[in-house]
């Protein structure tokens, strides 16, 4: 490629989620009341679970690490998709679309490592039960945390490197709400067949390895519980399993679709995109919290000890609202 040869596009245009003014109204204040309660019932679960050192074990503490990713991964692009609705033109500059490229990789790519830890830590607590506090102490924990950071942002430069040195000299409309790197990457002005399959390599092994890891997981945490179905703690374990399952069907489920989709031209894929980027990371504390007796108790225990002062009775109010 002949990098001095053109002049780069300064920025892209989006097309944005809709294109009817009565819907986007609606969307508008949809989405807005969405975020606001993807960000608060996010904070809710990493603040219930940092005050309350009975929930200071691994499996909590990944948890509460889950809905800092969630967080991120409604935050890199759904605030302007909101802006968006009601301003025209929707651009984004190059920097801003790289950015937005490069955050989705990194908080996805960490979503889904750490949901693979999630899955392990249950693994170790239902299949080694007597092992558990030797294999999972806070330090393997501290571990997977970061692991799973730092596994998002080397899959994410990965993804850039062969993203940003493209020529991107003329076309710039991306048929979608924010910079999707399958749609971005088309819009280079040369042969982007090569780094349409390495991109689609690089994801694809980084979703499909933790797929399978989760798969074989739980396959086999299902299979020792059914074995041990009379056990007393079989039923919690059952419970906790479920709610894990379901959040890891909800987070592959689109990313999926997705993939297979994107190279078929389907409208269906931005639908897609919303789901995995703003209704997950709003099931995710839904699920988790709301089902799980240990977290609720430690909510009341918060909301009955900071009753008196004034921020905190505002928070209660909205801890009210989520459990109702
Ligand atoms: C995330 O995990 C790290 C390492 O285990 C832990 O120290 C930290 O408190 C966790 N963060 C949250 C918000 O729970």
């Amino acid at each position: 490629m002949d990098k001095g040869n053109y002049s780069r596009v300064p920025e892209f245009v989006l097309l944005g989620l809709c294109s009817s003014w009565e819907l986007r109204y609606f969307f508008f204040v949809f989405f807005n009341l969405l975020y606001i309660a993807i960000v608060l019932g996010n904070l809710l679960i990493v603040f219930t679970v940092i005050s309350e050192p009975a929930l200071h074990t691994p499996m909590y503490i990944m948890l509460s690490n889950l809905s800092v990713f969630d967080i991120f991964l409604a935050s890199y692009a759904t605030p302007k998709m909101i802006h968006d609705f009601l301003h025209e033109p929707k651009t984004i500059s190059f920097e801003g679309c790289m950015a937005q490229i490069f955050l989705l990789h990194v908080f996805a790519g960490g979503e889904m490592v750490l949901l693979v830890a999630m899955a392990y830590d249950r693994y170790v607590a239902i299949c080694k039960p007597l092992h558990y506090a030797t294999i999972m102490n806070l330090c393997t924990c501290t571990g997977l945390v970061v692991g799973s950071w730092v596994i998002g942002v080397m899959h994410s430069l990965s993804q850039l490197a062969f993203t940003v040195n493209l020529p991107f000299c003329g076309p710039n409309i991306v048929d979608s709400y924010y910079c999707d790197l399958t749609l971005v990457i088309k819009l280079a002005c040369t042969d982007t067949y090569i780094p349409e399959v390495l991109m689609l390599l690089d994801s694809g092994l980084m979703g499909a390895t933790s797929f399978f890891l989760l798969l074989i997981s739980y396959t086999v945490i299902l299979i020792t519980v059914r074995r041990h179905s009379s056990a007393a703690g079989m039923a919690k374990a059952r419970s906790t399993l479920t709610a894990h399952i379901t959040v890891v069907t909800l987070f592959f489920g689109p990313c999926i679709f997705i993939y297979a989709w994107r190279f078929s031209n389907l409208p269906v894929e931005n639908i897609l995109s919303v789901f995995s980027t703003v209704f997950t990371p709003i099931l995710n504390p839904l699920i988790y919290t709301l089902r799980n007796k240990e977290v609720k108790s430690a909510i009341h225990k918060l909301k009955t000890q900071y009753v008196t002062s004034r921020l905190s009775s505002q928070l209660s109010l909205i801890r009210l609202d989520l459990l109702n």
